[in-house]
């Protein structure tokens, strides 16, 4: 697969078949993050995965914010990406602060898993809305942790791509 059909086949995945990921395809998925760049090489990332059956259906309630995300239930591992300090040169830092290029970094990152999960015939989904408290609880982080993302993994029920529904490139660019 070609990587433009990869990024066309990566859709957010929120209908899960009901059948285990295996640990390796998750290392991968974070072999990837690791992959990722970042400012001065900085790579201001950790992050914690929950695979254990008796904990991913805890971790889809952390979702499951004002009746809406109620489908991540079938997702069977979870990723969370968590923001490090970063250390900048020394130039940098002097005029940004520590953490500027951090949130960046950490999109790239976690757009590398979803894009290994799609490599793998896993399906993906970020989450932006979850009860951050409760995650940090159930998953031992401390609280005062910024969050990059939440991300669901497991294999898609269908396997059927759906239409992508983007600007068009007229809209979005300009060659000079
Ligand atoms: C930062 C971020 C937060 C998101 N939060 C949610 C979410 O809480 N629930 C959800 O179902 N999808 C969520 N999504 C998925 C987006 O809705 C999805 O990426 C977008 O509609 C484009 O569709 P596609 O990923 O299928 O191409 C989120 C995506 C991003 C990047």
């Amino acid at each position: 697969m070609d990587f433009l059909e990869l990024c066309q086949r990566r859709q957010s995945c929120r209908d899960f078949a009901d059948r285990p990921v295996e640990h390796e395809k998750l290392v991968k998925c974070i072999e990837a993050a690791g992959l990722a760049p970042s400012a001065c090489n900085s790579q201001p990332w950790s992050f914690v995965v929950a695979e254990n059956p008796a904990l991913t259906p805890e971790v889809a309630k952390c979702a499951m914010q004002m009746g809406i995300n109620e489908y991540f239930s079938g997702a069977k591992a979870f990723i969370v990406v968590l923001e490090e300090h970063a250390v900048l040169m020394p130039k940098l830092r002097c005029i940004l602060d520590s953490q500027y290029f951090a949130k960046g970094d950490l999109g790239a990152a976690t757009l590398s898993i979803c894009l290994a999960a799609e490599a793998q015939g896993l399906g993906s989904c970020i989450i932006g809305l979850f009860d951050r408290e409760k995650l940090c609880r159930l998953l031992d982080i401390p609280i005062e942790k910024q969050f990059g993302a939440l991300i669901a993994i497991g294999y898609p029920a269908s396997d059927k791509v759906r239409p992508k529904n983007r600007k068009t490139l007229e809209e979005i660019v300009r060659f000079v």
